[in-house]
Formats: C-alpha cells, sequence, structure tokens
C-alpha cells in the first residue's frame, strides 16, 4: 500500500464511521422537486432580472483583495446603500456570512475577555471565537436568566452573540431583553440576522431596526444568500468598527474580493427588498402552523418564521423520512445531530413565496402518511 493509498484508507475508516452513526453527507441534485428547503424566502436567485441584468458591464473578477486591488467605489457605495437600509452609520462586505463571522469573532476580543453566546449560535460565530484567545461562555437557549448567570461570571470585555432568527429552529430572540440585560452589565450584543434579512421590518430591515434596538447593538450580520438570493454578507455598525476590521479581520484581508458584478445584483436586491411579498410568506407560515396543530401526534417546532421544524428525535428517522420526501417529489433536508442536540434530529422545513397552499398540503399529506 502507498503512503497515499494509507492515507485514503484512514479517511475512509472516518467515513464509515460517519455511516454508521447515519451521519454521512452526500451532495444532491434536486432541481425537480418542490423547494421547502432552501432559505431563498422570496425566490430572489430564481428573478432573472436580479441574475442577467449587470453581468457583462463590469470585468469578471475582482482581482485582489479589498486592500490591494480588488476595492472599488462600487463596492464602497454598496456598502453605504446596506448600512442606509439597515439604519447603521457604516457596514463591511465580507465574501460569506461564514466569512463575516469568522472574521469578526476572531478579531473582536483578546485573552481575559469572555465571549457569551446562545449555545444554539450558528458555527461560523463558535469558530470565530475559537479562533480568539476570549474565554467563551454558553447560555441556555434563549434563556435570559442563564445569560445574566454567564454574564456574572464573565471578566474583560463582555461580548454577547445572538441570532435573531435561529437557523435551525426558526423561533426568535427575546432581543429587547436581551439589549437590556446587557446595558446592565456593560457587554456590547452582537446579532446575526442571516434569517431576518429581508424577512422582518417593513422593508426587510431586520429585526434590530424593527425593534428600534440599533444603537443598543454593536454589530449586526445580515447574510445574502438567504432571502437576498445571492452571495455575500456584511457587518454593520460604527465607521470604527468598519476601519477596525478592514485592519484585522483575516477573512476580509487574505481573499480576493467579491466579483463586480455581485455588487450590482446586492443593490437590485436591496432595491427590491422592500417589495418583497412578505405579507404572503407569513400567511403560508400562519396557514403550515394551524394545518400542523391538528397532527397531534407529531412535534412541530414552535416557530413564527419562515423555517420549521418537525423533531423525529433520531437521525436515522430523520434522514428516512427526508429520503421519503424526495421520493415523493419534495426536496426537504433532515437536519442531524451534532447539528442539533442529540434528541432534537429533525426536518427543516423552510417556506417560501412561490410556495402554494397545496404544495404545502400535499406535503404534510405525505409527512402523515410516512408515519401511517
Ligand atoms: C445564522 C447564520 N449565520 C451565518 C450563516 C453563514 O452565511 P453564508 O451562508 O452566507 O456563509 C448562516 C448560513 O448557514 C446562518 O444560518
Amino acid at each position: 500500500m502507498t503512503t497515499n493509498q494509507y492515507f485514503d484508507s484512514f479517511l475512509q475508516d472516518k467515513l464509515d464511521e460517519r455511516i454508521a452513526n447515519g451521519l454521512y453527507r452526500s451532495l444532491v441534485h434536486a432541481t425537480d422537486k418542490i423547494d421547502f428547503s432552501s432559505n431563498d424566502y422570496f425566490g430572489f436567485s430564481r428573478s432573472l432580472s436580479i441574475k442577467n441584468n449587470h453581468t457583462t458591464v463590469y470585468g469578471a473578477g475582482a482581482t485582489g483583495s479589498r486592500s490591494i486591488t480588488g476595492n472599488s467605489l462600487l463596492a464602497e457605495d454598496t456598502e453605504k446603500i446596506i448600512a442606509q437600509f439597515h439604519g447603521a452609520a457604516a457596514a463591511l462586505i465580507f465574501n460569506s456570512g461564514y466569512m463575516a463571522n469568522v472574521g469578526l469573532f476572531s478579531c473582536i476580543a483578546a485573552k481575559g475577555d469572555t465571549f457569551i453566546s446562545d449555545e444554539y449560535i450558528h458555527a461560523s460565530i463558535i469558530d470565530g471565537m475559537r479562533l480568539s484567545y476570549a474565554s467563551r461562555l454558553r447560555f441556555k437557549h434563549n434563556d435570559l436568566s442563564d445569560l445574566e448567570k454567564k454574564l456574572g461570571l464573565a471578566t474583560g470585555k463582555k461580548i454577547v452573540s445572538v441570532e435573531s432568527i435561529y437557523s435551525m429552529d426558526g423561533d426568535e430572540a427575546p432581543l429587547k431583553k436581551i439589549a437590556e440585560l446587557c446595558k446592565k452589565h456593560q457587554a456590547i450584543l452582537i446579532v446575526d440576522e442571516a434569517h431576518a434579512t429581508g424577512v422582518f421590518g417593513d422593508k426587510g430591515e431586520g429585526l434590530v431596526s424593527k425593534y428600534h434596538l440599533t444603537k443598543d447593538v454593536f454589530a449586526c450580520t445580515y447574510t445574502f444568500g438567504k432571502a437576498i438570493g445571492l452571495h455575500g454578507a456584511a457587518i454593520a455598525g460604527s465607521h470604527t468598527l468598519r476601519n477596525y476590521l478592514i485592519n484585522n479581520a483575516r477573512s476580509f484581508i487574505y481573499t480576493t474580493a467579491l466579483p463586480p458584478h455581485t455588487y450590482l445584483q446586492i443593490q437590485d436586491a436591496y432595491k427590491a427588498l422592500p417589495m418583497a411579498d412578505r405579507t404572503k410568506l407569513f400567511q403560508l407560515i400562519a396557514f403550515f402552523r394551524e394545518a400542523t396543530l391538528s397532527i397531534k401526534q407529531l412535534s412541530f417546532i414552535d416557530s413564527n418564521s419562515a423555517i420549521q421544524g418537525l423533531i423525529t428525535g433520531d437521525n436515522f428517522k430523520a434522514k428516512a423520512l427526508a429520503e421519503y420526501l424526495f421520493k415523493k417529489g419534495f426536496y426537504v433536508r433532515p437536519i442531524l445531530s451534532p447539528t442539533v442536540p442529540a434528541g432534537t434530529e429533525r426536518l427543516r422545513i423552510c417556506l417560501h413565496t412561490f410556495n402554494t397552499i397545496n404544495e404545502i398540503e400535499m406535503l404534510l399529506t405525505e409527512i402523515n402518511n410516512h408515519f401511517l
């Protein structure tokens, strides 16, 4: 056996372990299925006007990082539009939400400081915190008294992080109360608005702006890969924060910037966001919730957002249900432990304005049939 073959067999053993535990991930093609899985809540990624308007106007690539040759008035104007839209002083664009959070959390604190995050916080924030020398504390999901307890234990600068809408449960953080606690304990608050961007607020500004908390929140992450239907993300906050990130966030500094046409597409999407059919989305969410109330034997997560969860409590059951639905023409993904805590493995159902009441009814009928 060559060294390469030996190493390959070592990797295969690791994959076999995942298969045995029901954790094996494979890539799927699902373009012919009814989409109950993507985060494209308004179908923006399918919108031809956003897709094709600008692709030939500028060069194809950025040619370098923002700090070298990749900066442009286009990028900076886009950041001003984003900041204004969300009511922030400034914004800085990163190539993805993952990179935005990793960049921010890895450079914002130092040894002796303390991160305090909700136990369900997104992996990108966990990875960012892990790259920092600051300590980490977790509080129980949406549990204010546990948050207060952890604020009492924290040393140095205190940085609290939450998602306004949790990506796997779809539930909402009690933002106003969390902001009050942060104020009381002189902690800064960082809110990941990935799943609220475009969906909540009169124009889709997100929940921080909707609840008039912009001044109480130090920074927000807005992602473009979900309701905006594109790619990339921005951190919004003060001008000082923007300058600090330009100087310290390694996932901003050491990577080629987004291609020019992406900025134009982001601008188009931000123009379209106020007109996105939030009323229809919330009608579908209300219909889904009402319909699931009558299915007593199944355990749906309590969520008012486009993300709805059906707990199966087991990786194999979640996968079997998703595979059954796939065969029936629906694309819905199982979410397995350890991505979610053991015992809360689930089907993550995303609702979109392009879904119909009939499709929702068919989906729920098939879910019922599977369990009969
Ligand atoms: C809460 C949250 N933050 C950040 C991200 C990362 O965003 P992106 O997909 O743009 O990297 C995601 C996406 O999975 C998310 O759900």
